[in-house]
Formats: structure tokens, sequence, C-alpha cells
């Protein structure tokens, strides 16, 4: 595979991860432990990373809920 592939290969399987974890938030109240980051800038970019799921989670709701594919129960 090309670097760039790779690059995209991984950046998905993040971007589903965070996303899996907001989730898991939403439904369990169970989050990611940010002070089991001891490094501060590495706390800040994962605090950023989760955020970014939040959004997404959002998003994915979002979208799901204007769908006639999806309905609620
Ligand atoms: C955190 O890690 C970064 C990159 O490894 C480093 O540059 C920085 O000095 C570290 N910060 C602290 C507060 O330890």
């Amino acid at each position: 595979m090309t670097f760039i592939g790779k690059a995209i290969h991984i950046g998905v399987d993040l971007a589903l991860a965070t996303t899996c974890l907001a989730g898991i938030k939403r439904n369990t109240g169970l989050s990611f432990k940010l002070d089991a980051v001891e490094n501060e800038t590495a706390r800040e970019y994962t605090k950023k990373y989760l955020n970014m799921g939040d959004s997404m989670y959002d998003y994915a709701v979002a979208t799901c809920g204007s769908s006639k594919y999806f309905e609620r129960k």
C-alpha cells in the first residue's frame, strides 16, 4: 500500500475509535480518564481528539435522525 493509503487508513481508524468512545460516553457515561494522561501537551491533544469524536457522533446522530431509513423506537 502507498504511504497516502496507509495514512488515510490510520486516519479512518482513529476517527472510528473516537466516535465509538463518544458513543460509549453518551450511552453509559463512561469516558476516557484524561487525568491518566501525564503529559500536559498530550492531554490537550487527547481532549481535542475526544471532542472531535463527540462532534462526529452528533453529526452521525443528526444525519440518521433526518434520514428516512432510520426510525426511533
Ligand atoms: C510532553 O511531551 C512533548 C512531546 O513528547 C514534550 O515536548 C513536552 O515537553 C512534554 N511536556 C511535559 C509537560 O512533560
